[in-house]
């Protein structure tokens, strides 16, 4: 469409009736996990979970105005009332804000943030906390309930090795044998939670090498789909939504994770129902939590991780690390910038 030059039907027409992605929205993303990320840096180490968490969220969705979709918050801060902001359910974008609702000529997207992945590790200045979005066509990404979920995350070279339901050590040597390698180099990460006192005995009697991280599966789950990234698998249970963006970083990245929601109690069961979700034992791959066919996903690095850099804060400017990726066209980009302030007389240094 014209107005945005992002919008065409699948018949290069414009189509107030088919809105559907067709050209990046990438580019029009980075912003905003750039400024989420910047936010909330500026408080890290500050020991406050909740507070570092509030700007990131504030600034994201301030910024998501100024995207041109007609936006709805599918995987978000939580349900309306108990989030002021990116609770499920809302409308962001241009369509929104300047449009007085009407969702002009904007492309329909539905829209999965994580402002801040790992509350914690920002707080206290440890490694790998990020700010997260990933976007799709109008039902292209599971609304997961906020529950628990079993995950199993692997790169190209292993998806089609696995099993979320066989022993960890079949796993293990399946992926030891597609990689080249034997288990015991292998470098599997894991939450470390007393719920997983079983999965890191049998790690270890498998003889593979543990890396035992305090928050932060996502993050996690994207480095085991990245060669050279020293990561092969993240195995445990984590968060559903932060599941469903791992499977958006994993249709990009040709990765794959294998899930499945943990329904424990009746009261779980009737959210999920409400979800519309009736297959409480499902196991879900990449492509059925993120089926959309345009996945975009952006994610800005807040502390140093093993993807991306922190931001880091200097006198004129700011300097943040991301990675940005999309299934159409199919593009991974790792993204450094230097935001300067109006006016700056800085010397740029590679
Ligand atoms: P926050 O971003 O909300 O701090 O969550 C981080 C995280 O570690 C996720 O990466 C993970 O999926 C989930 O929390 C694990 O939940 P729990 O801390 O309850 O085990």
């Amino acid at each position: 469409m014209g107005a945005v030059g992002l919008w065409r039907s699948d018949t290069g027409m414009s189509d107030s009736n088919d809105k559907k992605i067709d050209v990046d929205l990438s580019a029009a993303f980075l912003p905003v996990v750039e400024r989420a990320a910047i936010a909330c840096a500026q408080t890290m180490g500050q020991g406050d979970r909740h507070g570092s968490d509030q700007v990131a969220v504030e600034a994201m969705r301030k910024i998501l105005d100024r995207v041109p979709i007609n936006g709805r918050v599918v995987i978000g801060e939580g349900e309306r009332d108990e989030a002021p902001m990116l609770f499920i359910g809302e409308q962001v974008g241009m369509a929104h804000a300047a449009t007085g609702n009407t969702g002009g000529p904007f492309p329909e997207v539905d829209i999965a943030v994580d402002p801040l992945e790992g509350t914690n590790l920002c707080a206290t200045g440890s490694p790998n906390a990020i700010a997260v979005l990933a976007a799709s066509e109008r039902g292209g990404l599971l609304h997961a309930p906020d529950l628990y979920m079993e995950k199993l995350v692997v790169g190209p070279s292993s998806r089609h090795a696995v099993s979320l339901d066989a022993p960890v050590t079949d796993n293990l040597r399946a992926i030891a044998e597609c990689l080249n390698r034997r288990v015991e180099d292998l470098v599997v990460i894991v939450l470390d939670r007393s719920r997983h006192g079983q999965l890191i005995a049998e790690i270890r009697e498998a003889g593979a090498r543990i890396r035992l991280i305090g928050d932060g599966d996502l993050s996690a789950g994207i480095s085991a789909a990245v060669r050279g990234s020293g990561v092969h698998a993240v195995i445990g249970t984590g968060g559903a939504p932060e599941g469903v963006l791992v499977a958006a970083a994993m249709r990009c990245l040709n990765g794959e994770i294998l899930a499945r929601l943990v329904v424990d109690t009746p009261e779980k069961e009737e959210r999920c129902r409400m979800m519309g979700i009736t297959d409480m034992k499902r196991v879900y791959r990449a492509a059925e939590l993120a089926s959309g066919k345009h996945i975009v996903f952006a994610a800005t690095g807040v502390t140093d991780g093993t993807l991306m850099r922190g931001v880091r804060f200097f006198g004129d400017g700011t300097r943040t690390s991301s990675l940005v990726m999309q299934t159409m066209p199919h593009r991974i980009q790792f993204i450094d910038t230097i935001h300067l302030r109006p006016g700056s007389d800085v010397k740029v240094r590679f």
